[in-house]
């Protein structure tokens, strides 16, 4: 009898066993919670040679919201990435320098949790933010800035000399690879814990019995065995597995040489319509449906569908407290804007 009531107060105490087997089934399923311990968040996204803090991340951030990146001087990475809307733009394919939409016809991707990717691009062709960012800056239908008039532009501003010299030491060369790694360490701290974390993280009321329900369509159809790990993506996985995107026509990404795509992210994915690399699904259960036929090769039903959303929106996280920042003032030696 004891041990009876012993073995209770145990499985009760953990969290409550009984009601979780939900929640050992995501797992089971490779689908992870952002670590709700600061901790253990930092563990992951901290790079001991390079370490977060205060002042890159502040500095970092006055150069993501900073257009004078661009040759135009009105396109900075928060155009496309717009941290209000869900660190995307809403529109099919980029638009970038002199309204030049990208030549794929590739959709902007979030760069919330961006830093739990393990390759990034819809081709994964970069390992990391830091190498990740040198890309738009200097794409020609982006911001169309090569690296030497990005250095000039910064380094004739003083207020930005001092604040490099303030992350990184009195002796900092402000080239474009570390403004490009300040800019990756502000990315690093773009994670947003939801509900659906503090579902993982042993909290059972955080979800309703709907949206568990939805979770557990989620797992039964198959969604997870891609949409896995912390970021519920951001792996390559081959793509049309069953058959051919019905969208497919629209621009010409065919993936990487293996015809692998970049599995986007689904934390925050209410908030990033349009849908797939050439932005041509504006529905989120149409895009789940779509997905079960590409991928699964099954129809998935509209209530099944709904049912998945209902879980997709437990994903939608808190976002970081991002204040606009004040950027510091030209000087007549900064590179004037061209439009060329
Ligand atoms: C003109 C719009 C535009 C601008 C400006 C822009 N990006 Fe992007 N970004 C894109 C597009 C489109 C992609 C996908 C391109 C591809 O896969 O080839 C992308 C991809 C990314 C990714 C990869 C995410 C993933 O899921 O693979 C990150 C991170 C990112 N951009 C960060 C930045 C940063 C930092 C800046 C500023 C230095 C920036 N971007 C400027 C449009 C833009
Ligand atoms: C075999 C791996 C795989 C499976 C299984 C899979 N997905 Fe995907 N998913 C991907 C890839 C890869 C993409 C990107 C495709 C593209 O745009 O070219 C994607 C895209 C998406 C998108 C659009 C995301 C965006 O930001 O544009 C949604 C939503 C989505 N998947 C949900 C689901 C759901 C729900 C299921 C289960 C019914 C599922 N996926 C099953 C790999 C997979």
């Amino acid at each position: 009898m004891k041990l009876v009531n012993a073995l209770t107060i145990c499985v009760l105490g953990t969290g409550s066993l009984f009601a979780s087997s939900l929640i050992q089934k995501a797992s089971e399923n490779g689908m992870m919670p952002i670590p709700a311990d600061k901790a253990e968040l930092m563990k992951l996204i901290n790079d001991k040679n390079d370490p977060i803090t205060k002042e890159k991340v502040e500095l970092g951030k006055k150069l993501y919201f900073d257009p004078r990146l661009s040759k135009s001087g009105i396109i900075s990475c928060n155009t496309c990435h717009n941290v209000g809307l869900g660190g995307a733009d809403g529109i099919p394919a980029a638009i970038g320098h002199g309204w030049t939409a990208n030549p794929h016809h590739l959709n902007s991707p979030t760069v919330y949790n961006s830093v739990f990717f393990k390759a990034q691009f819809w081709d994964g062709r970069s390992p990391h933010l830091a190498d990740q960012a040198k890309g738009p800056i200097e794409a020609g239908p982006e911001m169309a800035a090569p690296a030497s008039l990005v250095e000039q532009r910064i380094n004739s501003i003083p207020e930005y000399v001092n604040e490099f010299q303030n992350a990184y030491g009195k002796n900092v060369k402000i080239d474009f690879t570390k403004i490009t790694e300040t800019i990756a360490t502000f990315e690093k701290i773009l994670v947003t814990p939801s509900p659906f974390d503090d579902y993982l993280n042993g909290n059972e009321n955080a979800l309703t019995k709907e949206e568990k329900a939805g979770l557990n369509t989620f797992i039964d159809k198959g969604c997870a065995s891609c949409h896995n790990g912390i970021a519920l993506g951001g792996t390559m996985q081959p793509f049309e597995l069953a058959a051919k995107y019905k969208f497919a026509s629209v621009g010409d990404f065919k993936g990487n040489a293996q015809g692998m795509v970049k599995t986007p992210t689904l934390r925050n994915i209410t908030e990033t319509a349009p849908y797939f690399h050439n932005g041509q699904i504006w529905s989120l259960s149409e895009a789940v449906q779509e997905m079960g036929s590409v991928q699964l090769g099954i129809a998935i039903s509209d209530e099944e569908a709904a049912s998945i959303v209902t879980f997709l929106k437990t994903v939608k996280g808190r976002k970081p407290d991002i204040s606009y920042p004040q950027l510091p003032e030209s000087t007549k030696d900064t590179s004037k804007p061209a439009f060329d």
